[in-house]
């Protein structure tokens, strides 16, 4: 249980406050590519303040969207080769914020324009999605993490969901849910409703888990009855990626959850997901697919029968901030116990001037993390379930995503035979 101040300090996240603080350190994807190519500009909300992200030729570039002349949108601005001019009066700015022109002045004072400087960021692409960081110089590196970098089907579902970014981090580290929510909650839904209830999710019953802090979040470990500690999903685990995704999957598999914090009561809530089954024939070209997955229907209710429906009712019906003044915290929270202190150290470390938890400084190709192989102790199956019963069912190319590890498994089979 918290107290009021302390449940404030953990999430809000606008300028001025202590976690807006910690988060203005990391890298955070706000767009798509693909919608920079239809459009040049993108009105972009992000720790609840709102930008102009916009693509030049050179590349791209994130201003505040408040133009310092008279306070008109720059998302309405024209995108120039070397920067974005304001639409209303015709300031530009360039991709470092510096004011370089004002169209109905050409001899206006270069250090008047030094004063009219707008706030900007640092963009860049990586993996199909524009990366923004809008924290204090200098910007550490936008982190490369194996699911952006490696090869494979890419598959992006999204969504905005009116809650706060840690009650659904507080959901990464707590395993029991695993067995209550999508076990029997699901069982009872896909009974009522007359559904087969999916083979993997199933009789998941936990024994232990155990939680290790590490450069880049926090490790989760099961053990399931019948499991031994051998199994992947005590010996691996996968982690909390510090502070605002996932890195899940198996059985060829391979999906970072990613929880952007558009403000205190909004998140925009990614399941960015590369399918690499070994044995599977992907073509190089394979293009990144984005779409909305639904998680409300048409009576306002919360769609229950699949995974991440279920937690995103779990996540949106702890309200807008969740409660903690009020909660019953006991031991197996303890997952939820290590990832508030982790914030809570984070809050502290920047206090001191130093960096948080996983702001990564090193130049380097790929960040690899751990995660389990063989999930639940299934096989491919287990993909083909997920695929099912999990938002990518509403991905265009879910077909496609099935047959590539059906495929798969035929191959591994043969080659298993041969
Ligand atoms: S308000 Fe942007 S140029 Fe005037
Ligand atoms: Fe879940």
């Amino acid at each position: 249980m918290l107290t009021q101040e302390q449940n404030d300090e953990l999430t809000r996240v606008g300028p001025g406050t202590p976690m807006g603080a910690v988060l203005r350190h990391y890298w955070y994807p706000v767009a798509f590519v693909r919608e920079l190519e239809e459009f040049p500009v993108k009105k972009v909300r992000l720790l609840a303040e709102n930008w102009a992200l916009f693509k030049t030729a050179d590349g791209y570039g994130i201003v505040h969207e408040r133009c310092p002349h008279r306070g008109a949108s720059m998302v309405y601005g024209i995108v120039e080769p070397d920067g974005l001019r304001c639409g209303y009066h015709g300031w530009k700015f360039d991709t470092g914020g510096n004011c370089v022109d004002i169209l109905a002045e050409p001899d206006s004072s270069p250090k008047f324009r030094e004063s009219c400087a707008i706030r900007s960021g640092q963009a860049q692409a990586l993996g199909g999605m524009v990366w923004v960081y809008i924290g204090v110089d200098p910007a550490p590196q936008l982190p490369r993490y194996e699911a952006y970098v490696m090869d494979g089907v890419r598959d992006i579902g999204h969504s905005m969901l009116p809650c706060n970014w840690l009650q659904i981090m507080e959901n990464s580290v707590d395993p029991y849910h695993v067995e209550a929510l999508h076990g029997n909650y699901f069982e009872f839904v896909a009974d009522q409703q007359g559904t087969p209830m999916p083979g993997s999710f199933g009789g998941n019953k936990h024994e232990k888990v155990a939680f290790d802090a590490f450069e880049h979040g926090i490790i989760k470990r099961r053990l399931l009855v019948g499991q031994s500690e051998e199994d992947d999903d005590w010996k691996i685990g996968h982690p909390l990626v510090f502070p605002y995704k996932m890195w899940v999957g198996g059985n060829g598999v391979y999906q970072m959850q990613i929880r952007v914090p558009i403000d205190d009561t909004n998140t925009w809530a990614l399941f960015y997901t590369v399918h690499a089954p070994e044995g599977a024939d992907i073509p190089d070209d394979s293009p990144c697919i984005d779409y909305e997955y639904q998680w409300i229907d048409e009576n306002g209710e919360f769609i229950v029968d699949y995974i991440e429906g279920q937690d995103i009712m779990a996540w949106v019906t702890q309200g807008e901030i969740a409660d903690r003044t009020s909660e019953k915290l006991t031991k197996s929270d303890v997952g939820v116990v290590a990832c508030r202190r982790m914030f809570r150290d984070s809050i502290d470390a920047v206090k001191d001037g130093r960096d948080p938890v996983a702001v990564v400084r090193e130049p380097h190709d790929v960040i690899k993390l751990p995660l389990e192989r063989s999930k639940f102790g299934r096989g491919s199956e287990f993909a083909i379930d997920w695929i099912d019963n999990g938002s990518m069912r509403f991905s265009p190319q879910a077909e496609y995503m099935k047959k590539i590890h059906r495929d798969a498994g035929a191959a591994r089979q043969a080659m298993a035979g041969t």
